[in-house]
């Protein structure tokens, strides 16, 4: 990182964690380490993002480095004058959705979406169950919303789509690009390697239905173009969900990498797929509870830092956590649960639920733990222990997601004077109460409250969707 700027004064902003009293016995000394073990100061925060920052710079100079660094072949920002209807498919979070968007120009347009649950039996196995259950979804939509008429008056007879696929991909063009490793519990290993656009396009033809993918997109990407559509001074997108990456603005003479043509000026986005920055944990102050996650992940060594952000992970982190200081006497009278002991049993979503009570008795806590973890009767100093446990576990995340848009942010080299904004979608930032204030209160202490104050960190609706039917009329226009 060229100077990191002095923030002195704001080093407490963030990390003002309601702390439980001051251990006095063994299980109060294991529950305040533990406690501990996820804080992220200040500077560690700078120094995570110092070699996250070379970790970027040299994803750039060539393929296979830790963090991919990936070209998105998608040049142009949209103008704002785009119009027309395209189709969008939104694969890679915890809903599938099909999209058709209404482009109208004057940076206005309408959205109607259908949700589809993919059944866990198509996420992992062959992958041709996944890409039919895919078309099956896309046939129901253009059925259930009568686009025939719109297939049948555009120039090729078919419509036309932008395909949201949250993988990495190595790209070769706007609408190629093969698949380099699954992520967020996915796992179709015949998909590995090959292009998702051919196999989709493959899949939809088998059901004759009249659709043209034109354009391959990273939910990051996504969520930065459709943000850009309404305002310009976009400079990332960022998906806080069952995953975590981020895409932003490059100058093409900066990927050095890069070999294609149009020669190397001008910009192009770029996907960092910054979920993957650490695997092997050098910097990142792993907790014996993460290292235990990953260990017993279908990912291991892969997608560290997500696992220590993301919806995917952050509850299994927690319930590790509560097991320990279980065994350890520090909590529910040393009484372990069926649920407390299953994998995955504690979902992210119990956390905002945790997070979100104020009652003085912490009713809704109590409820949590009796309802999921079969913890039927609590104290309240068990209630408020777990309360910040989890705050903590939610802290360290929104710290490490302002850590990661800090780095990329000096990368790019901005904000000089000119305000910029960075555009956020994905449940994590959406439902986990403070989230968002954690993670600006966090960017504050890494860049100073005035560079801070030239930073917008604000929510993009329907990015991933929007953003790939606006990129497949921007890949139209050109034809
Ligand atoms: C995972 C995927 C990435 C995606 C992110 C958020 O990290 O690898 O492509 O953008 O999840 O959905």
């Amino acid at each position: 990182m060229a100077s990191p700027s002095s923030a002195a004064g704001a080093a407490a902003t963030a990390a003002a964690v309601a702390q439980p009293a001051l251990p006095t016995t063994n299980a109060d000394k294991i529950y305040s380490d533990v406690l501990a073990s996820f804080q992220i100061p200040r500077d560690k925060m700078r120094l995570i993002a110092t070699h996250m920052y070379s970790e970027f710079v040299r994803g750039l100079s060539a393929d296979g480095a830790p963090i991919r660094m990936i070209p998105s072949y998608a040049y142009a920002m949209p103008t704002s004058h785009e119009t027309g209807v395209y189709l969008a498919l939104d694969l890679g979070g915890t809903n599938f959705r099909v999209c058709a968007v209404t482009l109208k120009g004057k940076g206005q347009f309408d959205v109607v979406a259908d949700k589809f649950t993919i059944p866990d039996s198509a996420k992992v196995g062959p992958g041709a169950a996944l890409f039919d259950f895919i078309a099956g979804a896309v046939e129901q939509f253009v059925h259930t919303h009568d686009l025939s008429a719109v297939a049948a008056s555009s120039a090729t007879g078919e419509l036309t789509m932008g395909f949201t696929f949250s993988f990495p991909v190595k790209q070769e063009s706007v609408a190629r690009g093969a698949l380099m490793y699954w992520a967020k519990g996915f796992d179709c290993p015949d998909v590995v390697g090959q292009d998702v656009v051919d196999l989709l396009q493959v899949a939809l033809a088998r059901r004759a239905v009249k659709v043209r993918v034109v354009a391959l997109v990273n939910d990051t990407v996504g969520t930065l173009v459709a943000h850009a559509y309404k305002a310009p001074a976009t400079v990332m997108g960022c998906i806080l969900g069952t995953g975590t990456n981020a895409a932003y603005i490059e100058q093409l003479a900066q990927v050095t990498k890069y070999r294609g043509t149009p020669t190397p000026t001008g910009t192009m986005l770029i996907n960092t797929e910054w979920g993957a920055f650490d695997s092997e944990g050098k910097v990142l102050p792993l907790t014996q509870f993460d290292r235990e996650l990953d260990a017993m992940s279908n990912n291991g060594k892969q997608q560290v830092f997500e696992k220590l952000i993301s919806g995917m992970y952050l509850g299994e982190i927690t319930r590790r956590a509560l097991v320990h200081l279980v065994e350890a006497g520090a909590l529910f009278g040393g009484k372990l649960s069926t649920p407390l002991q299953t994998v995955y049993a504690f979902e992210t979503a119990y956390m905002s639920t945790i997070e979100a009570d104020t009652s003085p008795a912490l009713t809704a806590v109590g409820q949590v733990l009796a309802d999921h973890l079969a913890v039927a009767s609590t104290t309240l100093t068990d209630r408020q222990l777990v309360k910040s446990l989890v705050q903590q576990i939610g802290t360290r995340a929104a710290r490490l997601s302002a850590v990661g848009i800090f780095a990329l942010l000096e990368k790019m080299g901005v904000p000089e004077s000119k305000p910029v904004v960075v555009a956020v979608d994905g449940s994590v930032w959406l439902k986990y109460p403070g989230f968002q204030d954690r993670l600006r209160a966090a960017l504050r202490e890494l860049m100073g409250p005035e560079k801070a104050a030239l930073v917008s960190v604000e929510t993009a609706h329907d990015g991933s969707g929007t953003g790939a039917a606006l990129i497949a009329a921007l890949v139209d226009k050109q034809h």
